[in-house]
């Protein structure tokens, strides 16, 4: 059984710190990439605040097809280059954005989302998914949240691989 508990009142480096063991934890030995991103989703929902929606978006051939998330059912296939997610994919690179109703092109899964982060989740220098996070909270998302999400795709990427 894993049962990691949220670090109430930790700042948020610890937080991440934390975040990070206990995806290692639920990831190592474990080959098979779509339980990885369940068990990750499951714990970015669990031990990060102020989220509505947490989960994954697979490369499927030449777009981004849903994969394990926690939050409300959401779109399904997201095309390379569109919205928030499909925009990460494509550049390869964390896209922060503050205000959702800002950002040219978001698609709107879940009408509470304000803000959200998107993090590229490569392997072996090929991009196997998209790590996104919504929250209702305005601005909810900081270069300490980028950093930490970065660093923990980084150390487990090659886990996530689905194909
Ligand atoms: N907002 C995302 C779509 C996915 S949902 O947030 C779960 C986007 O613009 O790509």
């Amino acid at each position: 059984m894993f049962d990691f508990a949220p670090t109430d009142g930790a700042d948020k480096p610890v937080l991440y710190a934390d975040l990070l063991s206990a995806a290692r934890a639920v990831t190592d030995g474990e080959s098979d990439g779509i339980a990885n991103m369940a068990n990750v989703a499951a714990l970015l929902w669990h031990m990060l605040p102020d989220l509505n929606w947490a989960g994954f978006y697979r490369l499927v051939g030449d777009a981004l097809v849903l994969g394990p998330f926690q939050g409300k059912a959401a779109c399904i296939r997201i095309a390379l280059g569109k919205g928030v997610c499909g925009t990460a994919a494509a550049t390869r690179t964390t896209i922060l954005v503050e205000d959702v109703h800002a950002f040219p092109g978001h698609i709107a899964c879940d009408t509470a989302s304000a803000s959200e982060i998107v993090v590229p989740v490569m392997a072996d220098g090929r991009l196997v998914a998209v790590l996104d996070l919504d929250s209702p909270v305005r601005a909810r998302f900081d270069a300490e949240d980028r950093a930490g999400l970065e660093a923990l795709v980084a150390a487990i990427g090659k886990t996530l691989r689905h194909d």
